[in-house]
């Protein structure tokens, strides 16, 4: 179904990695049309509950595909915003999905790559792992990632780093938000499997009600906040699902979503 992507499912949990290991899963337009597609597919499925987002081989993502950008020389600027814009909206759809997304990262994440950890909600990077935002040493920018990467990094960080294009840790990737949690490469499996078991106790609807409050409610005064916070937690005490959750604390037993 999709050509630079290998989907595997495993109950409610949809695993999908990047798979152009042998340019250490760079973006091309097809890697940017599958992953557009993808995520349309889970956007849609109501049994997927937890996402879980990885690279093929030795490196999560080396960004955009060096050799397909070359091709972009020739293009006019018209075409140049069509195919910038096509990559916008497959962030964005990523961004947006309803349910947790988890990066697995090894190796090397940099430009297009980063952008990639900062559309995940949480992010296990093994310590070895390298980030950077090497654009501007080819002579570009990192344009299309940048509202979610300051979403995460704040101005600061990017003014340093969007500047320099320098490589850094995945100790400083951590310290500046893109990382949540650091650990040896043998560990990465299982501590993905300890955040996916935890995602799994959640409510489906509760997460994706939670994703959305924090796009609508961060970096806005209190008195905008406040309506739209007191909303949502009406609406999901008032839902069939907000309503199980709380009589199968009082009753002493699983919510029936962490049943199945
Ligand atoms: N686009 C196209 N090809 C790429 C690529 C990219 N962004 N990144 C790596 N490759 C290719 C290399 O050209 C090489 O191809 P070859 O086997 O035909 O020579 C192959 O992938 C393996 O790369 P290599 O550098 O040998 O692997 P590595 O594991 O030692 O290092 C990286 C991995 C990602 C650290 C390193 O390849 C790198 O720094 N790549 C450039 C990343 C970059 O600048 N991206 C642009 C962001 S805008």
């Amino acid at each position: 179904m999709f050509s630079h992507l290998v989907v595997r499912r495993d109950g409610p949990v949809e695993y999908v990695t990047l798979n152009r290991p042998e340019v250490r899963n760079a973006f091309n337009e097809v890697l940017i049309a599958d992953l557009t597609n993808w995520a349309a597919t889970v956007r849609d499925d109501p049994t997927v509950r937890v996402v879980v987002l990885s690279g093929a081989g030795k490196s999560f993502c080396a960004g955009a595909d060096i050799n397909w950008m070359a091709k972009t020389i020739e293009f006019s600027e018209e075409e140049n915003i069509q195919d910038a814009s096509a990559a916008s909206q497959m962030f964005g759809a990523i961004n947006t999905l309803p349910v947790p997304v988890i990066g697995r990262v090894q190796g090397a994440a940099l430009g297009g790559g980063v952008g990639l950890t900062a559309v995940c909600d949480i992010v296990i990077a093994e310590h070895d792992a390298v980030f950077g935002f090497t654009e501007v040493k080819l002579g570009i920018l990192p344009a299309v990632i940048s509202p979610f990467v300051l979403d995460k990094i704040g101005r600061s960080a990017a003014r340093e780093l969007f500047l320099t294009g320098a490589r850094f840790s995945a100790r400083r990737a951590q310290e500046i938000g893109l990382v949540h949690a650091l650990v040896a490469e043998t560990e990465l499996d299982a501590t993905v499997h300890k955040y996916v078991d935890e995602c799994l106790t959640g409510g489906r609807e509760a997460m994706a009600a939670a994703k959305t409050l924090i796009a609508r409610v961060w970096g806005q005064p209190f008195d905008t906040a406040a309506p739209i916070t007191a909303a949502a937690l009406a609406k999901r005490r008032v839902s069939s699902e907000g309503q199980e959750g709380l009589r199968a604390f009082l009753e002493k037993r699983k919510p029936a979503w962490s049943r199945s």
